[in-house]
């Protein structure tokens, strides 16, 4: 039997259903359908330009074979794998655990994690919060994957310092390589000389793949391997969706239907863009993308136009009692994106209502599954049919390994797409390395800084002590 595929649902975003001022016209959509067939061909001949696409195919599978290797020599050993990284290092894997992995995970007793281990993700240098997973963590039981593509972020470098003195002194220096794993540029950074200076074993992050389009390497695909998660069927899912957004047709390619939607009523005034899963499984994937489109999108053109839609995350139902009043009757300045999920684990049966909650009767019969849909559906309606919100929805048949690959794979293409739309760098990020730099200047790092234009600070700022005095002039 044939597998359904994810679906891409545009109707509510039409002036069909929302109006003119608020929907795209017939007219509209085959202008965006012309400008998209040329740049999906442009992304089909140039693919060397986005080596990211290239990850399913090629440079995924180079890997796979290593990360499975690794994780299965691992299994059993470790009770905690602790990731170290931020960014696009941290929030792809975040995604795929909430997708991938048994809500609560690292609360449920170990045999129904079937003996895996818990994960946490340290995404931040808050010192309590980092203290405390310190504490939670036995090192001689922990296994600690120290993520960066650049191999010198600051907030990354600072925990792996604490993490390796704990180790250290636990397990002692000889064993040390048994507990990190490193993956990072395969020649730049503070990193590599390490591994190869220590012998950790590692793992690489291909050239010209940017952290937010890497999760399908092994910065996403080891940990998964550890706690479990299919990635063979990850990466399946995504060579699939892979195939699907080569089409010229927008009909036929869900990332350049998504695109066109987005950055259509963009130019019709909706700058913003909120995705509002309806299954908390999806939860992470709304963080994730918020990060892939705000880094990826939010720029200056050559031309000196600022750019960019602002992402917002929501979640069905929850924000319904929350953002909802907003969206419903607020500025009408946002595009929907609902994330639905056919088939969840179970569906919980709702019992009887006893005596004295006679109001709860029409509960009866019914399942949680069935409430949560009806809220979908009635959000939906109430955004487009009645608010004139226009709203799309991506249905996944259920929420597994490769329906998530191609979900994510879909929505980087899609960004592709809408990048080349604003006519943008889609893959630099000189607002995030600025603030990189502005760190390390204030941390105490002394010298040149290379390029500072080109990394979103002031000419003047040629070096780290120059920066320091432009920081403190400023006195903000
Ligand atoms: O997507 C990106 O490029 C960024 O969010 C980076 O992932 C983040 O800044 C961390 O960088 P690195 O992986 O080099 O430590």
């Amino acid at each position: 039997m044939a597998r359904k595929s994810i679906q891409f649902k545009i109707h509510g975003a039409t002036a069909d259903v929302v109006g003119k001022t608020h929907g795209l016209t017939p007219k509209e959509w085959s202008a965006l359908s012309r400008e998209i067939a040329g740049i999906v061909g442009r992304l089909n001949r140039e693919r060397d330009r986005t080596p990211y696409r290239d990850v399913p195919h090629r440079q995924g599978l180079s890997q796979l074979g290593a990360v499975l290797a690794s994780a299965r020599a691992k299994a059993g050993l470790f009770d905690d794998v602790v990731i170290l990284g931020i960014g696009g290092s941290a929030l792809g894997l975040t995604a795929l655990k909430t997708a991938l992995r048994t809500p609560y995970w690292n609360s449920l007793p170990r045999e129904k994690r079937q003996g895996l281990p818990r994960v946490w993700v340290m995404d931040n240098v808050d010192p309590d919060e980092f203290a405390t997973m310190l504490d939670l963590i036995d090192p001689k039981r922990t296994l600690v994957n120290v993520i960066s593509k650049s191999g010198s972020t600051a907030e990354t470098v600072s925990q792996f310092l604490l993490v390796m003195e704990l180790l250290e002194s636990c397990v002692g220096k000889r064993n040390l390589r048994r507990h990190v794993v490193v993956t990072t540029d395969a020649r730049a950074g503070l990193l590599r000389p390490l591994v190869n200076e220590m012998g950790l074993e590692s793992f690489v992050v291909p050239d010209g793949v940017g952290g937010r389009f890497s999760v399908m390497t092994p910065v996403g695909t080891f940990p998964a391997a550890m706690i479990g998660i299919d990635v063979r069927a990850l990466l399946a899912g995504t060579r699939a969706m892979d195939k699907r957004c080569t089409a010229g047709r927008l009909d036929d390619n869900p990332a350049a239907a998504g695109a066109a939607v987005q950055i259509g009523l963009y130019r019709k005034g909706k700058t913003m863009s909120v995705m509002m899963p309806y299954a908390a499984a999806l939860r992470d994937v709304a963080d994730w993308y918020r990060q892939l489109w705000a880094e990826s999108l939010g720029k200056t053109t050559a031309g000196g136009e600022q750019v960019g839609p602002t992402p917002i995350k929501a979640l069905g139902v929850t924000d319904q009692h929350s953002q909802v009043q907003l969206y419903r009757d607020g500025p009408n300045d946002k595009v929907f994106t609902i994330l639905s999920v056919d088939r969840f684990g179970c569906t919980l049966p709702l019992p009887q209502a006893p005596a004295g909650l006679g109001g709860a009767d029409y509960l009866e019969g019914r399942t949680m599954k069935d409430l949560l849909k009806a809220e979908e559906r009635a959000t939906i309606w109430a955004l487009a049919a009645v608010s004139k919100r226009p709203t799309t929805q991506i249905v996944l048949p259920r929420a597994d390994a490769w329906n998530v690959g191609g979900l994510l794979y879909m929505l980087m293409v899609e960004t592709s797409i809408a990048g080349a739309m604003l006519g943008i760098n889609t893959y630099d990020q000189p607002g995030v390395e600025a603030g990189k730099e502005a760190a390390r200047a204030l941390m105490g790092v002394h010298g040149d800084i290379s390029s500072p234009t080109a990394k979103g600070l002031p000419a003047e700022a040629a070096s780290y002590e120059g920066l320091r005095r432009l920081i403190d002039d400023a006195d903000v």
